[in-house]
């Protein structure tokens, strides 16, 4: 990533918080921790039936949503597709979480006509890559490299660029979390990730490409994981849920330089 770029500092609010009202409540709190940011986007994915309403509150924070179809319409009882999230006034949307992979079953399949689908619409996909655990035989190098062989499969050259990739250890997310990954561990993979992009897209395609850290992030470990593992920014899962912790990690990103 050009060093001009901005970080980028996610919140995937899952299937939280309960009601629009305690929503937008999260949502207001958040948006006045940070003021004048010059490096740092900022994004909330949050359930995709409160963002057309959301979208009229503050415009300093851009918008996502957490799943969709990758069909155009049709008998898909349940489903949304790109195009009508894109028309909540969403920008953003992530794409093979974790626990639609093991939840949903989602495959790497599913993954990559998603992310065309997205693209078509002019989403930015958010993909979301990691191994379940660490083998000693670095076969997790394996599991990843497959999932972004799969996953990114005929994607055009031109537009590997405008995605985001965040690489999330399973056994690094949420409350059952064994542990956080260490920086050292997300500069290893991030630059095994960039390795894979350019092999498939071309160095100079690949090195548009963010690769963000995603799994217990939270104020503590912003600092290594910008300085040490050069992150491009975060997906924050609980930590987006306080607007306390959440204002910090943003501000932090912001005022936190590489080395
Ligand atoms: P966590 O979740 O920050 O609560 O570990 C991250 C995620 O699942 O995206």
């Amino acid at each position: 990533m050009s060093k001009m770029s901005k970080k980028i500092v996610i919140a995937n609010w899952k299937m939280n918080p309960v009601s629009f009202k305690e929503a937008e409540k999260l949502f207001k709190n958040i948006n006045k921790t940070f003021f004048g940011l010059k490096k740092t986007e900022v994004v909330i994915c949050s359930p995709c039936v409160y963002l057309a309403k959301l979208k009229n509150l503050a415009k300093k924070i851009k918008l996502g949503g957490e799943n969709i179809f990758y069909e155009e319409s049709g008998a898909y009882t349940g489903e949304i597709s790109a195009e009508m999230l894109y028309d909540t006034g969403a920008k953003y949307v992530i794409l093979g979480h974790s626990e639609r992979r093991t939840i949903f079953g989602e495959t790497n399949e599913d993954v990559n006509k998603k992310i065309k689908a997205g693209l078509s619409v002019g989403l930015t996909p958010i993909v979301c890559i990691g191994e379940k655990e660490r083998s000693e035989n670095n076969e997790y190098l394996n599991f990843v490299k497959e999932q972004i062989e799969l996953g990114f499969k005929n994607i055009l050259k031109t537009s590997i660029g405008k995605i985001i990739v965040a690489y999330e250890p399973v056994w690094a997310i949420g409350k059952n979390a064994v542990r956080e990954a260490t920086a050292e561990e997300f500069l290893e993979i991030s630059i095994f990730i960039k390795k894979v992009l350019s092999d498939k897209f071309g160095a100079q395609e690949a090195s548009k490409v963010k690769i963000i850290y995603g799994g217990s992030v939270n104020p503590k470990n912003i600092e290594a994981f910008i300085k040490v593992g050069q992150a491009d920014g975060f997906l924050v899962g609980r930590a987006s849920l306080d607007p306390i912790k959440f204002g910090e990690i943003i501000n932090l990103t912001e005022n936190i330089s590489e080395k």
